[in-house]
């Protein structure tokens, strides 16, 4: 039995309300954002097509021990932050919290490593995390992500990743982007430079919060990315990760920053940057916009580890994502402009039954003709429905009632100046044709629109 009382919450059931609302964390994104989405989308399927990415889907589910072993069993993500559930069936299943970890276990599943190499995806859809919601931290949100995935461990693709990112920030006209890249190493260094920040922590280890007394035994790096104020403050002084860092590491970390420079993409090295996934291993970046509350908007990093870490083969690998409601966020923080679109859209009005009755056969004439209309059909007195039509502002209407369909015409109204006159119906597609050719869009009736 489903308990009404905790689903039917009583805040905001205003008179029009049932009282139901969506989840806490969780977002409807309602008609007047769309332009917002369908800009972001655009940019990250051109990109992808420029830069040769193929689209991938896997399922929202997935089986909950894929990000045990791929984000890391003592993650934040998966000790705190995944909904999982056990099925009717008996399955353990968790709706994915990222991407990349379904995304190699497709690669691995449908032997992807056969085809050429590296296989270059992208995505975009919907991830779930149970974090507290604040700013630009949703428990349902989108991401796209971009990956590159097989052939060798090349730094020039850590470059690209980077550059298809930064570029899609330039595409939305975010301002005041800064890059920020470190290397955490790999399984030869990595460990060494743990060992080192175990005993510098351990030496104040009655003073770190309760997540980083657990971070000094599990998940060491970590502990270089609390938040508390008193752990934060141990940072400064922490060994430098850029002093145990090996040969190897060192040169594909000159090397990837060296791409970059020949793109003239400014960086900032932070040796602190640790990122919350266990899976990565040399480069990892995030990019924020100055001044922003969102946080981290394209973040990613290397992680040559993870196919091993679900059961294949070893397969280098580098990628990012990019969460879309903190795109919208900071393009709306910084107000980047959206481009009006070209309304050539008429608005039918009926006059009676038996035009009622012979509307639906006029409109499909203008659809054939590739005329968008609108109406509000429902409505039977001319003046609601031109009510409507100046809402939505349209620039023309088509009027057909009794006297024109004895006449076999229509009357095509001038919006704005409220002009009108009668055309025959076999001229009608034609001089609307000419109409919208000849006076340009007015996107101030748009942007009327737009408002309500
Ligand atoms: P992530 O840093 O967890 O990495 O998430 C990537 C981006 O998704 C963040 O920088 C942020 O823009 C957005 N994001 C994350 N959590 C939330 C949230 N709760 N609410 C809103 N936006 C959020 C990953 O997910 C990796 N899979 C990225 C990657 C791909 N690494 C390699 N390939």
């Amino acid at each position: 039995m489903v308990p009404k009382k905790s689903i039917l919450k009583k805040k905001n059931s205003g008179a029009e309300g049932s009282g139901f609302q969506a989840p806490k964390g969780m977002h409807d994104i309602l008609p007047q954002d769309q332009a917002w989405w369908e800009k972001v989308e655009k940019a990250v399927k051109d990109l992808a097509e420029f830069y040769n990415f193929q689209k991938i889907e896997t399922p929202i589910l997935e089986q909950a021990s894929l990000f045990q072993r791929a984000v890391g069993d003592d993650t934040d993500i998966v000790q705190k932050e995944m909904y999982s559930f056990k099925t009717k069936g008996g399955d353990f299943l968790a709706l994915r919290p990222e991407g990349t970890a379904g995304i190699v276990r497709a690669y691995i599943e449908h032997g992807l490593g056969s085809l050429g190499q590296p296989q270059k995806l992208y995505y975009f859809g919907q991830f779930f995390r149970h974090e507290s919601p604040q700013a630009g931290r949703l428990r349902q949100f989108h991401q796209a992500g971009f990956e590159v995935i097989g052939s060798v461990n090349d730094p020039i693709y850590d470059a690209q990743v980077i550059l298809v990112f930064d570029r899609l920030l330039s595409a939305l006209k975010i301002k005041d982007v800064v890059l920020k890249i470190n290397s955490i190493g790999c399984k030869i260094c990595r460990p060494n430079y743990k060992r080192q920040l175990v005993n510098y922590y351990k030496r104040y280890e009655r003073e770190l919060c309760e997540s980083c007394q657990r971070r000094l035994k599990t998940n060491t790096l970590r502990l270089l990315d609390c938040k508390n104020e008193i752990c934060a403050s141990f940072k400064e002084k922490a060994p430098n990760f850029f002093d145990k860092i090996c040969a190897n590491c060192g040169g594909h970390l000159r090397a990837v920053l060296g791409y970059l420079d020949e793109v003239k993409i400014s960086y900032n090295l932070d040796n602190l940057l640790v990122r919350g996934l266990d899976y990565y291993n040399q480069t990892v970046f995030e990019f924020f916009a100055e001044g922003s509350k969102v946080g981290a908007l394209p973040a990613g990093g290397r992680y040559d580890y993870l196919a091993e870490l679900i059961g294949g083969k070893a397969v280098p690998a580098i990628g990012g994502a990019v969460g879309i409601e903190r795109l919208v966020e900071v393009m709306k923080e910084q107000d980047v402009k959206l481009a009006v679109k070209s309304q050539r859209r008429i608005f039918f009005i009926h006059v009676g039954e038996l035009a009622k009755k012979k509307s639906l056969k006029i409109i499909e004439e203008l659809r054939e003709s590739g005329i968008l209309v609108a109406e509000a059909l429902g409505k039977e007195s001319v003046s609601a429905q031109l009510k409507v039509a100046n809402k939505q502002g349209n620039q023309i209407a088509v009027i057909f009632g009794q006297k024109e369909i004895f006449e076999g015409s229509v009357i095509l109204r001038d919006l704005k100046t409220g002009l009108q006159e009668a055309v025959i119906l076999d001229k009608m597609v034609p001089e609307i044709q000419r109409r919208f050719k000849e006076k340009p869009f007015d996107p101030s009736l748009q942007l009327r629109q737009n408002k309500l």
